[in-house]
């Protein structure tokens, strides 16, 4: 049976609690993802530990962004944790999206356009003339030329970012949220099935999910769930 097409942000420093969230969630979701906040407690012995008992494919989420040689040895040594998916900011250029992507032959290179935790205004703050809209289908077609085989965009910029870079790449989409819940930092949100519908393959959800744990594990699942239900 095909699991949902939902990537589950596993953004707690602790591999006991991480691996009750994926013990809880394993159902209803395709992958998880390990982040900064896990990776830089936990490490790769907590990575190891914890895909041993998820079992299932893991996106690795480190965003790297660094010189071309020193991205491209990290992801060399990221891709001995074989992850499907290991992300790197589109912003640090072409040398060192190839890099990564010479380095990890193996691995999905996946480029962060535009974080969707920014607005235009942080955006201008940074140095962008363009729009978020302009700047991230750009990014992505420079990741697509630099080997990248995926693209993490904000649902807003799906629809763009497909029609931009072709069907083969893979589209990750972080910002949804479904209509019930709050948007905590994320500002550019739209429902999962909307991202789908514009065009991702994925769509990472963390906190909807994960912030229900403190209700106990029934209110996780019914969490999911009730996002699972959503994308039909
Ligand atoms: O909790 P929430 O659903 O907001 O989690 C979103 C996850 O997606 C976080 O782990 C965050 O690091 C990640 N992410 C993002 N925006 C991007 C890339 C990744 O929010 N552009």
């Amino acid at each position: 049976m095909t699991k949902p097409p939902i990537i589950l942000a596993i953004d707690v420093p602790d591999v006991e609690l991480a691996a009750q969230w994926v013990k809880a969630t394993s159902e209803y979701v395709s992958m998880i993802k390990l982040g900064l906040e896990f990776f830089i407690k936990c490490g790769s012995d907590g990575v190891r530990q914890l895909k041993e008992i998820a079992k299932c494919e893991f996106f690795l989420d480190l965003k790297l962004h660094d010189i071309p040689n020193t991205v491209g040895k990290a992801a060399q040594n990221a891709a001995l944790l074989q992850p499907k998916f290991l992300t790197v900011h589109a912003s640090g250029g072409r040398d060192m999206i190839g890099a990564a992507v010479m380095s990890a032959p193996d691995v999905d290179v996946t480029a962060v356009t535009i974080l969707t935790s920014l607005t235009e205004n942080d955006l201008r703050e940074i140095g962008f003339s363009q729009s978020p809209l302009e700047a991230a289908v750009g990014l992505a077609l420079l990741a697509k030329s630099a080997g990248a085989r995926a693209l993490v965009c904000s649902p807003h910029e799906t629809a763009a970012i497909r029609e931009a870079v072709g069907d083969a790449m893979v589209i990750i989409t972080p910002g949804v949220r479904p209509i019930s819940s709050q948007s905590d930092d994320q500002k550019r949100t739209m429902t999962p099935a909307a991202a789908i519908a514009a065009g991702a393959n994925y769509v990472v959800i963390g906190r909807p999910i994960t912030s229900q744990w403190s209700n106990g594990l029934d209110a996780m699942r019914r969490a999911a769930d009730e996002i699972v239900q959503g994308l039909k």
